[in-house]
């Protein structure tokens, strides 16, 4: 198969442009991201700046490989990511749009490649538990329902790739947000901060300049993983009962004060 692969090239500081490259006897099987290594071979041989774009697993499994391919997160196809993409997908002699992620928050660093850094410090606000790890308890001593676990590893599937970010007009960062507070949430383990938790994770998820949810569900279609955005309604419940919890401590205090 042969295709005309439209890139965004961009150098830090520059602006970019998308440009085009041909690539030719690609078999069906190849994967795109493959199909961009054997370019970059042959940039690369040709004494030119091969093509930056992330990966990891190649799997469908660490969410490094975002990629906007023909105006659309992750790609054709339903719940898949950039790496599992097969050229299959697309029609010999077909010209493919590659873009990075489009969002203030996310920057470009180079090509195709964006800072996702800003899902690093949401995590850091408060996605985390302080019950300690070892050693393992006995299974029976915390009983947790099976609709709560099964609901809980739903929202755990995120793999923080920001599909939700590119996909959404808005560039909310509400999926992932909620996907985070939402697996911790439904467990034993996560009640302890899980106030702390909601009001800490939202707050920076507005600093770091994320826009807001107005239900689109863009986000949910383009989302790899399935999540739902049933869990950004259960954030949002969280969110207003801890700030409501917040506010009757502060009175509380200073009633006694
Ligand atoms: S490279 Fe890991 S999900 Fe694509």
């Amino acid at each position: 198969m042969n295709f005309t692969l439209s890139i965004w090239r961009q150098s830090p500081g520059v602006p970019g442009k998308m440009v085009e490259y041909k690539v030719s006897d690609i078999s069906a099987e190849t994967s795109l991201l493959e199909t961009l290594d054997m370019l970059n071979e042959e940039l690369t041989l040709k004494g030119e700046e091969p093509v930056a774009f992330d990966s990891d697993c190649r799997e469908g499994i660490c969410g490094a490989c975002s990629l906007v391919v023909d105006g659309r997160a992750h790609g054709p196809g339903k719940l898949t990511t950039s790496c599992q993409i097969f050229m299959r997908s697309f029609t010999d002699g077909q010209t493919i749009h590659l873009e990075p992620y489009r969002s203030a928050a996310l920057p470009v660093v180079k090509d195709l490649v964006v800072d996702r850094t800003a899902f690093d410090r949401i995590i850091q606000s408060g996605g985390f538990i302080s019950a300690h790890s070892g050693p393992k308890p006995e299974p029976n001593s915390m009983p947790i329902g099976y609709d709560e676990l099964e609901e809980s590893m739903d929202a755990a599937a995120c793999i923080g790739c920001a599909a939700c970010v590119a996909a959404c007009p808005n560039g909310s960062a509400m999926l992932f947000t909620a996907a985070k507070i939402g697996h911790l949430g439904l467990l034993p383990q996560g009640q302890p901060e899980r106030d702390q938790r909601a009001r800490e994770m939202v707050a920076k998820m507005d600093e770091e300049g994320f826009g807001a949810c107005t239900n689109y569900a863009e986000c949910q279609d383009a989302c790899p993983k399935g999540v739902s955005i049933k869990f950004i309604g259960r954030m949002n419940k969280d969110f207003a009962k801890a700030m409501l919890c917040a506010e009757d401590d502060r009175r509380g205090s200073m009633d006694v004060n």
